[in-house]
């Protein structure tokens, strides 16, 4: 027997109608706020996030799903960020209109160590604004994330922010973690000592004990920011207050991605242990400007579904479904059966038959286990009639109806 990749998932029928609910609430919330949807391809030049994500990234070196073909190298997109700026600029879409707001959900790929909440196939919901570096686009973004959280019925999570500034702030906090951390590179991991020379930033949000304990006491504020970081900064923080939503300032978030700069967050959840990021994302002022567009500033963020689903309290669906059950009994009432079902349906009503042979008793315990609102049993008597006799299945009432009355009762 075939078994599915390790850190894939199948979704089940039983599971669907929670990420629909999830799909279908997203799809409502942003364009509430005017985004539209965008679909890149799954599959892009492998240099593409090479360049964006950077080549010294955890992503990169480690978790690209790549596909080599002749000269060319292509790779499973780990994220969307650098797809949707790609297909920004080659499809001109700053000619079109040079802001743009643009939203996606779909499967993500990276080749990790499976866990709780950590998968090599897992799903983004997620957004980017492209060609603005106002503080109040900030603002917007994270004001949309935090509705789409309330609005998909998950409470209890908490919005870290910080912000890295401009490029060359990046710069000057590189260079003061190093001094800090100069005295302490031997007590770091491997990871992280080869990290201090390259991107010395992943220091900060590694995992490891003895790191975490050479960080921990570093005096982070916002030494690093510029005057114009600052003020940008400042507006972004005055406006979240303005619309009362809370967050942490968090001076040790860097994220794990080159591309940002400015303003940084990520959304936990206390119920998912060590893999606690449900959410992130943040300004990537220099990346449309770096694959060959505009100096325009973007911004944006992504959900992971599974772990979205993760903190949301499984509900018994009981409700009952819209959907008549067609029951026949004889060969002649089969044949009347198949040619209502196709009335029923071409009329908008939701319904369905019997393809297994069973009995009238079967029958009935598959209209229930469907949660069916209303059984419709066709035998030789309602043929010679001209009727159906009709089960509501909520309140068990059973009555003989006219075929040509049959509509209003079922819409009723
Ligand atoms: P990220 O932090 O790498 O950011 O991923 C965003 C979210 O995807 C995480 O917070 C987590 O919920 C989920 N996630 C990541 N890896 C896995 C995995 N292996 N299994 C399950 N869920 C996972 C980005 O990807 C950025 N592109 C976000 C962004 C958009 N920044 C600006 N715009």
């Amino acid at each position: 027997m075939y078994k599915r990749v390790a850190g894939t998932k199948d979704i089940l029928p039983q599971e669907i109608a929670l990420w629909q609910r999830i799909e279908d609430t997203a799809r409502r919330i942003f364009s509430l706020y005017n985004y539209k949807e965008c679909r890149p391809p799954l599959i892009e030049e492998l240099s593409l996030f090479n360049r964006s994500l950077g080549e010294g990234t955890e992503i990169v070196q480690k978790q690209m799903f790549v596909i080599h073909n002749k000269d060319e190298s292509y790779a499973l997109r780990p994220e969307g960020t650098a797809s949707i700026v790609r297909c920004y600029i080659e499809n001109n879409l700053d000619k079109i209109s040079g802001f743009q707001k643009l939203f996606y959900i779909g499967p993500m790929f990276r080749l990790e160590r499976p866990q709780k909440g950590r998968l090599r196939q897992f799903h983004h919901i997620g957004c980017e604004v492209i060609g603005s570096r106002e503080a109040s686009l900030d603002v917007e973004i994270l004001a949309l994330a935090d509705k789409l959280l309330k609005d998909f019925g998950i409470e209890g999570y908490e919005i870290k922010l910080n912000s890295l500034g401009c490029l060359e702030d990046k710069f000057k906090l590189s260079d003061f973690l190093r001094k800090e951390l100069k005295s302490k590179i031997s007590g770091l991991c491997a990871d992280c000592q080869r990290r201090f020379d390259g991107n010395i930033l992943r220091i900060l949000d590694c995992k490891v004990d003895a790191c975490r304990e050479a960080v921990k006491n570093i005096s982070l504020h916002d030494q690093h920011l510029c005057a114009d970081c600052k003020t940008h900064f400042s507006r972004v923080r005055v406006g979240l207050d303005t619309l009362k939503i809370k967050y942490a300032l968090t001076p040790l978030l860097v994220r794990g991605l080159d591309y940002y700069t400015g303003t940084v967050f990520e959304i936990t959840h206390p119920d998912l242990g060590s893999q606690d990021s449900i959410g992130a994302g943040g300004r990537y002022n220099n990346l449309v400007k770096e694959l060959g567009g505009p100096d325009v500033g973007a911004i944006g963020f992504a959900f992971g579904v599974e772990r979205l689903l993760l903190t949301i309290k499984p509900k018994e669906e009981t409700t009952t479904k819209n959907l008549t059950f067609i029951i026949t009994l004889g060969e002649k009432a089969k044949s009347y059966g198949i040619k209502l079902l196709n009335e029923l349906r071409s009329q908008g009503i939701t319904a369905d038959t019997d393809y297994e042979g069973k009995s009238l008793k079967g029958a009935m315990r598959t209209a229930n286990d469907l949660n069916a609102k209303f059984a419709l049993i066709i035998g030789e008597d309602e043929l010679n009639n001209g009727s159906v006799t009709i089960k509501n299945m909520v309140t068990s009432e059973q009555k003989e109806v006219k075929s040509d009355d049959l509509k209003r009762e079922l819409i009723c």
